[in-house]
C-alpha cells in the first residue's frame, strides 16, 4: 500500500450534497457492496461491531423519503418547517444510495455506550474515504429524524440503540470546492 497515496485520499475527500449529485444515475449495486465491507472493518472496542446500516436504493429511496417525511411531521411538533417536510421527502430522491446509520448496542454493556458511538464514527470514516477512493460522492447528514427518539425503530434498531444519521451516496456532478483545515500544528502538541 501506498502511503503517498492514503495521504491523498484522506486529504482530498471532501463532502459532496445531494444537490451536487448526477441525480438519476444509479452506482452499481457491486460497488456499494464493497463499501459497506469496508464499514465493517473499523476499529472497535470488545469485538462490538456496534454498526446497523440499512441500504436503501430504487424504490427504497421513495419508501425513504415517506417514512421520515411522515416522521418529521409527526414528531417535530412547533419546530415544524413547510421547507424542512418537503426537503425530506424530495432529496433521497437525488441520491443513488443512502445508509442509514445506527448503533446497535452490546448486550454485555463492558464497553462504554460512547465507544460503540465512536467505532460507528470510525465506519463512516471508512465510508466516507472508500466513497472517494470509487470517485462518487456523499456525505453523512444528522438533519431531519436522526434525533427523534422513536425514529430509530423504522431503522431496525431498538430501545438501547442509537439512529446516528443518514450517508447519501450519489455520482458527481458538481464537485465540492477544495477545502481547508487549520495547520496541523494549531491541534497537535508535542512532548519530546
Ligand atoms: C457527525 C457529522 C454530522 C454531520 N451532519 C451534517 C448535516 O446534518 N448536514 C450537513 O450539511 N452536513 C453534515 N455533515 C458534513 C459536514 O458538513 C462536513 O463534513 C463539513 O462541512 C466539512 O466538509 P468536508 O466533509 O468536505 O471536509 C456532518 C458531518 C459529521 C462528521
Amino acid at each position: 500500500m501506498q502511503a503517498q497515496w492514503f495521504n491523498e485520499l484522506a486529504r482530498k475527500r471532501r463532502s459532496v450534497f445531494p444537490d451536487q449529485f448526477d441525480s438519476g444515475r444509479k452506482v452499481d449495486d457491486e460497488i456499494i457492496k464493497e463499501i459497506m465491507i469496508n464499514a465493517t472493518w473499523a476499529p472497535n472496542h470488545g469485538q462490538t461491531e456496534p454498526w446497523q446500516f440499512t441500504v436503501f436504493t430504487g424504490e427504497g429511496l421513495k419508501k425513504l423519503a415517506a417514512v421520515q417525511s411522515q416522521l418529521y411531521k409527526e414528531l417535530a411538533g412547533a419546530d415544524y418547517v413547510e421547507g424542512k417536510y418537503l426537503k425530506l421527502q424530495q432529496q433521497p430522491l437525488r441520491a443513488s444510495h443512502i445508509i442509514a446509520i445506527g448503533m446497535k448496542r452490546t448486550t454485555t454493556k463492558r464497553i462504554p455506550e460512547i465507544e460503540d458511538i465512536e467505532a460507528v464514527a470510525c465506519a463512516v470514516q471508512n465510508i466516507y474515504l472508500s466513497v472517494t477512493a470509487y470517485g462518487l460522492g456523499g456525505y453523512w447528514t444528522t438533519g431531519g429524524v436522526t434525533y427523534f427518539e422513536t425514529a430509530k425503530y423504522h431503522f431496525g434498531l431498538g430501545d438501547e440503540d442509537k439512529l446516528l444519521g443518514f450517508f447519501y451516496i450519489g455520482h458527481v456532478a458538481i464537485p465540492s470546492p477544495p477545502a481547508k483545515r487549520a495547520p496541523f500544528e494549531d491541534k497537535v502538541s508535542w512532548v519530546l
